[in-house]
């Protein structure tokens, strides 16, 4: 399969030297391209600004924005069969971004925000027979609004998770993970390495691409 995969936060400049940002490490996402590229599948990567040394065999994009990444994704959505959006895409950016430092002394001490494109709303239309799968990061509801999402985003996958917790989550090379499904199956994981969550994603869009060619 082909397989389109986001990954590490986006940076939204407030001048050339300052952004809005997130924790997000992009070891979800590395590991999600490492694990499809060790199923033999061909890996798009669409990566924001981490880290980590790109999975050997992946056609890596870098962006820096939210808006540079639904561009860098929109190039892609044809050639893939599946998306799998990892990335911790800023949801805001600053109205202006000043072409100079800005100097503390003039530093407003107020910032005006616009909200970024949503990456998988923007390209639900270009969805068809396409598998997407996408993450939810939560600190409060997380079954409830990784359900929304699920729905609102068009997804065929949801992965949940807690966020805010000392070992799991951002950062960490650990998470704990729920997967709902559209199709309505929930499936509660334990405390894994990132790179065994990333192995059952890519088992379940293999699953559900095989079920899909049967049906
Ligand atoms: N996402 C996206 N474009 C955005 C924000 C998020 O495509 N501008 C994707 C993420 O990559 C993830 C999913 O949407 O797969 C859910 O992201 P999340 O940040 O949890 O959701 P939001 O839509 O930002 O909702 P909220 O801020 O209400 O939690």
């Amino acid at each position: 399969m082909k397989i389109l995969v986001t990954a590490g936060p986006t940076r939204e400049p407030i001048d050339p030297v300052r952004f809005i940002s997130n924790r997000s490490s992009g070891k979800m996402g590395y590991a999600v391209a490492s694990a499809a590229l060790a199923r033999g599948h061909a890996v798009a990567l669409v990566s924001g600004p981490v880290a980590l040394a790109p999975p050997r065999g992946a056609v890596l994009t870098r962006v820096e924005t939210a808006s540079e990444m639904l561009a860098a994704v929109r190039r892609r959505i044809a050639w893939c069969d599946a998306l799998v959006m990892v990335a911790a895409v800023a949801d805001w950016r600053p109205l202006r971004c000043s072409a100079r430092k800005i100097k503390k002394s003039r530093m407003p001490s107020t910032l005006r925000l616009v909200p970024t494109p949503d990456i998988l709303a923007a390209l639900a239309p270009a969805k068809r027979g396409r598998i997407f799968v996408g993450f939810a990061a939560e600190t409060g509801a997380l079954k409830s609004e990784a359900l929304r999402k699920l729905r609102t985003k068009r997804l065929d996958l949801i992965v949940a998770n807690r966020v805010g917790r000392a070992g799991t989550g951002f950062e960490s090379d650990f998470n704990r993970v729920a997967f709902y499904s559209a199709a309505g199956v929930a499936r509660q994981m334990q405390l894994m390495r990132k790179t065994t969550v990333a192995r059952e994603i890519i088992r379940w869009i293999e699953r559900k691409a095989s079920f899909k060619r049967s049906a």
